[in-house]
This record gives C-alpha cells, sequence and structure tokens, in this order.
C-alpha cells in the first residue's frame, strides 16, 4: 500500500511516497480503507523533530492523526462495525501514521461516519472538534449568554470552536487576519479582531471564557481581560518564563483524550446542523510537501485535507 514515510526529521524534502505492506490486525481491530486523512500542524511540528517525545522515535515514521474511510475487515471480537461501513476518527494520543491507504485500529475509537458527511469533511471535523469539545464542552464548561474570545478563530480547531461556542449560545469574539472576517462570521462569529492591527486586550474587558489556539504572549495579554472567575483553556505552547496566573480564574491544559463518545457528539452536532465542517483544501498524498509548507504558512483558513484513495 501507499504511504507516507519520513527516515530523519528535517523540512519538507524528508516527506516521501513509499509502498509498505499493509497491516494485520489484531481482535479488537478494524482494518480501514483511509480515503482521507488531515494536515493538522502537529504533523508539520513531529516532522520536524521539535517534541521532546521525538527522542524515542524510530525509523521509518508516518505522520498523521485523524482519518475517514471504509471498513475492510473486522477483527473476530469487533461486533459493532462490518465490511463496507463509512467509518471516521483519530489515532490514540502518543500513536501517529493515516497518511497511508490501510489502517489497523482499535474499534472503540472509531465511529459510524453518515453517507451525507464526505470523507474529506469527516476527518476535518475529527481532531479539530475533539479538541475543540473537550476544551469548550468538557472543560471550560462554556454556557448561553456567556462572553467567549477564541484566539485563532480562522484555522482548524477554530473554525469548530466558533461554531460550537455560537450554537451553545454564547457571544463569541475571534481573533483573526481581514481577510477571514466574513468566514468566521458566517461561522457565528459576532465580533472579529484584526490581531495584526488592533490590541485585542485593549478592546476587549470583563471576558468570561477564553480559548486559545496561539499561546505564548497571546496568552498572557488574555489573562489580564478575564474576569473573576473567569476560566481560560490553552493548547498551544506558552512562555517558557510565563508569569504566575492570576488566583480568581481559572486555566487549563485540556487532556484531549480518544474515544468514540466524543466522534458520536461530533456527528450529532453535525447532524443537527449547529456545527459543520470548515473550508478545506484537497491536496493528493503524492503532494504531501505542498501540504506541509502551506501548513507551515500559520495562515490556512479551515483545514487541509489529503485526498488518499
Ligand atoms: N493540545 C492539543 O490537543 C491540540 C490539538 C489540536 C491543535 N493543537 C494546537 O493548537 C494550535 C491551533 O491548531 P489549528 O489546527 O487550529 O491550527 P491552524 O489551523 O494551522 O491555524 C491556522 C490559523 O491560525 C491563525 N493565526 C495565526 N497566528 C495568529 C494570531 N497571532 N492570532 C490569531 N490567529 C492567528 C491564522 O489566521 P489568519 O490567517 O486569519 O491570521 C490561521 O487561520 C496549534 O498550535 C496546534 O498544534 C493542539
Amino acid at each position: 500500500m501507499r504511504a507516507i514515510e519520513i527516515n530523519k526529521f528535517g523540512g519538507t524534502d524528508v516527506l516521501n511516497l513509499v509502498e509498505i505492506p499493509q497491516p494485520v490486525i489484531s481482535s479488537n481491530e478494524v482494518l480501514i480503507n483511509i480515503f482521507a486523512a488531515s494536515v493538522n500542524p502537529a504533523d508539520s511540528k513531529m516532522r520536524q523533530g521539535l517534541y521532546p517525545t521525538n527522542e524515542k522515535f524510530t525509523f521509518p515514521y508516518v505522520l498523521g492523526r485523524d482519518f475517514s474511510g471504509v471498513i475492510e475487515t473486522c477483527g473476530d471480537s469487533v461486533t459493532e462495525f462490518k465490511s463496507g461501513d463509512p467509518v471516521f476518527g483519530v489515532l490514540p494520543a502518543g500513536r501517529e501514521g493515516t497518511y497511508l491507504e490501510k489502517l489497523a485500529i482499535d474499534a472503540d475509537l472509531v465511529a459510524h461516519k453518515p453517507n451525507s458527511l464526505s470523507h474529506n469533511d469527516a476527518t476535518a471535523i475529527a481532531l479539530t472538534g475533539l479538541t475543540a469539545l473537550v476544551a469548550i464542552e468538557d472543560n471550560l464548561k462554556l454556557m448561553a449568554n456567556e462572553k467567549i474570545l477564541i484566539h485563532g478563530g480562522a484555522g482548524g480547531v477554530g473554525s469548530y470552536a466558533v461554531q460550537l461556542a455560537h450554537h451553545i449560545g454564547a457571544e463569541v469574539i475571534t481573533t483573526a487576519s481581514p481577510i477571514n472576517h466574513e468566514y468566521l462570521y458566517s461561522l457565528g462569529a459576532d465580533k472579529t479582531i484584526d490581531y495584526n492591527t488592533e490590541d485585542f486586550d485593549k478592546i476587549l474587558s470583563n471576558i468570561n471564557v477564553a480559548f486559545d489556539l496561539i499561546g505564548g504572549e497571546v496568552h498572557e495579554r488574555t489573562l489580564n481581560i478575564l474576569n473573576t472567575g473567569g476560566r481560560i483553556a490553552y493548547i498551544a505552547p506558552l512562555l517558557k518564563n510565563a508569569k504566575p496566573p492570576r488566583s480568581d480564574i481559572k486555566i487549563i491544559r485540556p487532556n484531549v483524550n480518544r474515544d468514540r463518545a466524543h466522534l458520536l457528539r461530533i456527528i450529532e452536532l453535525y447532524e443537527l446542523g449547529a456545527v459543520v465542517a470548515p473550508e478545506t483544501k484537497i491536496i493528493p498524498l503524492e503532494n504531501i510537501r505542498e501540504a506541509h509548507n502551506l501548513i507551515e504558512t500559520n495562515h490556512v483558513r479551515g483545514k487541509i485535507i489529503l485526498k488518499i484513495q
């Protein structure tokens, strides 16, 4: 089967299309023909060897965290799926390898994909949706009539988060470049701030909840505008010498565990029409280097999807 492998850390030139043997499944696993996988910022960071866990790597290594496809075969103890079922999912934390044609994965980490949702769109809301749901519903427990600031609204996680917060009934404020403002209003944002020319912390105050997808000094400045009892969740790195947190607010680093329950929640919200897939750019698997060059611009709107079959 075709796969994209790396044999060392480095630039996009370390990504190579190769033929590798297809996996063999255990009794609790399903073998999935992968049609689409998304390209996440983390894939690029992994490729460059930027995570501490990269020290334990053995090569060759296949990147990619989420997928959509069709079940080919099921292990003996799998009862909830059958050959031909369309499914989607996210690999367990710490495991990668969806830039390939066939994947073996624990059936518990897979959910049925409705036919109305394309494979491209299903993978576009898999890891992004899971991350936003864990942060906004499970951890921040955002409520209607609260004011939420979402940093980085136009990206993959942000596109999901803006829609989810709007669906919950919150007032949604988000930061983005002007080219993305109309897009964000179409997703349900109430106010957009151009972070290139405006200081959000001079414009905003008394924010109840923040979801920070940017980190660094943006995180520090956000702490100043939360009201007492405010909550902030962050998923991007903080400054090394981060200032001591305020004691009157809740600062959360969400633990984005994988399970079927969250995938089912993604489908429930999709079927309600509450959260749809973001804008996508579809790139064939063999053009993986183009996809990684694009994600590294840090200005992708929505999601880059690898079309695999
Ligand atoms: N911990 C976890 O479980 C987890 C899970 C998923 C993602 N993440 C991390 O979360 C971050 C966001 O992920 P993502 O997939 O949403 O990224 P993404 O899709 O690559 O985000 C791209 C977007 O970021 C926006 N952006 C760049 N700099 C900005 C700034 N200073 N202020 C506001 N917006 C800015 C750009 O908007 P404009 O073009 O409008 O400027 C662009 O639309 C990444 O660091 C990723 O690694 C963590």
